[in-house]
């Protein structure tokens, strides 16, 4: 069977775009950011996953609001990135994994949860920046992809109470896939932050840092919060934890926190980074 190895998580703003086509990792306002990630650089190294499962919102890419899947599962045997208008490069494809795709759709359907399938699907820069930032300056990637894409963008959103079983769902169908390969899980969004409106430029640090202790200490915690309220505790994009609560509810119960990063602000938002090991 396959080996989830663990799961990280991961803001992913569109401006982190911008400093990694302009080398700009060193400057002051990136540094404290990108220096959260050679520790994590160093597990993949070491843990070698062959598999990525990203979690994560597409933004208007692949998915308007004229048609909206609360949950979608890609199906491609690869899939494209391409511009959105944040000034940031698209990226090459990337390769799908079509064997765990549907082993994964299967198993979620048979679990009750009736995701849309998607044989074509392109990603955007909650899919690809993650994967630059975890996997820089390679020419092709080093691992195969299967895009799980949630709805944080329109009304009404999944509970978080729901992300957590969707989680778990997750998990299981990897745990159950005949296959020698070794899984991450990498959920991208988040943490604090709001664009539009009254609020915007809203952050919350302590909320922030009580959810990533919880992760750790009480990974349920958050569940106990309604949409409405995690959007007044984190701002309308701040929901995007909702990923970062997915990734956790795959992974096993007794996963280990190995490293984090926290900083305030890359552009709107409060950009957080964690890694988590599977016994
Ligand atoms: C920003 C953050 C996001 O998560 C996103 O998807 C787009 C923009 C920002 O802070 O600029
Ligand atoms: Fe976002």
């Amino acid at each position: 069977m396959a080996k989830i190895v663990g799961g990280i998580m991961t803001s992913h703003v569109p401006l982190l775009g911008r400093a990694i086509a302009r080398n700009l990792q060193e400057d002051a306002y990136f540094k404290p950011w990108f220096d959260g990630f050679p520790a994590v650089h160093r597990w993949l190294a070491e843990l070698k996953p062959d598999v990525a499962l990203m979690v994560y919102n597409d933004h208007g890419l692949n998915f308007f609001l004229d048609k909206m899947p609360t949950f979608a599962v890609g199906a491609a045997p690869q899939y494209r990135n391409a511009d959105e208008g944040w000034g940031i490069p698209v990226l090459p494809p990337f390769e799908g994994d079509v064997d765990l795709s549907w082993h994964l759709i299967e198993s979620l359907v048979g679990d009750e949860f009736d995701i849309t399938t998607c044989q074509e699907m392109l990603v955007d820069h909650a899919f690809t920046l993650p994967m630059a930032m975890l996997w820089p300056g390679r020419g092709a990637w080093p691992v195969r992809t299967v895009p799980v894409c949630v709805n944080t963008v329109q009304y009404p959103l999944p509970s978080a109470a729901r992300c957590w079983k969707f989680g778990e769902a997750i998990g299981r169908a990897l745990r159950s896939w005949k296959s020698d390969a070794r899984v991450v899980v990498i959920g991208t969004g988040g943490l604090s932050h709001q664009l539009d409106g009254e609020r915007a430029g809203f952050v919350n640090k302590a909320f922030d840092q009580r959810f990533m202790a919880s992760l750790a200490s009480d990974p349920q915690w958050a569940t106990r919060y309604s949409n409405a309220e995690l959007v007044e505790k984190t701002g309308t994009q701040g929901i995007e934890l909702l990923m970062w609560l997915i990734t956790r509810a795959a992974l096993d119960g007794g996963a280990t926190a190995l490293h984090s990063n926290y900083h305030i602000p890359i552009s709107n938002t409060a950009a957080g980074l964690m890694l988590f090991e599977n016994p």
